[in-house]
């Protein structure tokens, strides 16, 4: 007669549902990516990225203690520099842009703040490809292996805590091991994102760091086919017997299978990254006066952490972690 089941005991009052909450989401929870770009005098605001900018060094300082003051978990770092060329050696300069903001952050902020740096080539290559390209246009897998040894190892000693390799190398992971084992930085930590799916939603950021492939093409032959789900099980295995300490899924929403089966499988520390076109889509729908950015950001962020992610690289950091602390 009546129901025997009733889950809406426990949904009846605020205090209730904080109470059983299966996943909660905290300012830790959050890594905020930031650009910081050579040969500015002023930040830049860039236009598909609302409330985001290319910074100065001095823009990037306050913005890191901002996201500090706000408890963020930490933050991963891109440079744009004012040059490039066929190899991307900007990436692995010492004075380059990058690594001198590293080197600012490391001094202003020692061991306090998490500082991640992403690791890849395609900002620096004046073709804008993550590695070395041939005669006939494709990309060379081990040539480009060495050049990412020397940006881990150019990183590290400008202060990373973290590397983050992006570039989908077949052994990208052991090659920056070994190499930051041999220039003795045994305790840097590699994130690899393991599983990178060649995705639509990254328009904005190339934007960011004005990164475009010349002759239009694509990634397609490096980064994962979304098509494939078993696949990154494969990858990430793989970054994880080549010495990766976290393993990441990106983008996220559209790839929470992922990240659900990589929770499941491996026991490393696992997170997503909520990619510039799912950042931009929910501004653009919000300014719209579509959906509520705040709830909408929150969801997906909770989502994210909901199908097994420990933490979430968001532009939506500092917004999101100011709002949980209000
Ligand atoms: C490659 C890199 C990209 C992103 C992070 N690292 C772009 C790409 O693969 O084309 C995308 C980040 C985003 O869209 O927010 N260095």
């Amino acid at each position: 007669m009546f129901p025997t089941e009733r889950p809406r005991r426990l949904r009846r009052t605020p205090a209730l549902r904080r109470l059983v909450a299966e996943t909660n989401l905290a300012p830790h929870d959050f890594v905020a990516p930031l650009v910081v770009a050579d040969g500015i005098d002023e930040p830049r605001a860039i236009a598909s990225l609302p409330g985001q900018f290319q910074h100065t060094i001095p823009s990037l300082v306050d913005e890191v203690r901002a996201l500090h003051h706000a408890g963020v978990g930490g933050v991963i770092l891109f440079g744009v520099p004012s040059t490039k060329d066929e190899r991307g050696s900007g990436a692995w300069d010492p004075e380059g842009v990058a690594q001198v903001a590293l080197r600012t952050l490391r001094d202003e902020f020692g061991d306090d703040v998490v500082v991640m740096a992403d690791l890849c080539l395609d900002e620096y290559t004046s073709h804008g490809h993550c590695g070395v390209v041939r005669d006939d246009g494709t990309v060379d897998n081990d040539a480009t292996l060495e050049l990412y040894g020397r940006v881990a190892v150019a990183q590290a000693k400008a202060g990373a805590a973290v590397v983050a390799p992006s570039g989908m190398m077949d052994g990208q992971v052991g090659a920056i091991r070994d190499a930051l084992d041999q220039a003795g930085f045994p305790e840097t930590i590699i994130m690899a994102y393991a599983a990178k799916y060649a995705s639509g939603l990254y328009g904005p950021f190339r934007d960011a760091v004005g990164v475009e492939i010349v002759g239009g093409g694509d990634r397609k032959a490096y980064q994962q086919d979304p098509r494939n789900r078993r696949e990154a099980l494969r990858e990430a295995r793989a970054d994880v017997d080549q010495g990766a300490d976290i393993v990441m899924v990106k983008p996220a929403m559209s790839y929470l299978d992922v990240v659900s089966d990589l929770r499941d499988e491996l026991d490393v520390p696992l997170c997503a990254y909520h990619v510039s076109g799912e950042y931009a889509m929910v501004k653009a729908a919000a300014a719209n006066g579509w959906i509520d950015g705040t709830v909408v950001a929150i969801e997906q962020l909770t989502a994210v952490r909901r199908a097994g992610a420990d933490f979430v690289l968001t532009y939506f950091a500092r917004e999101i972690a100011e709002e949980l602390g209000r």
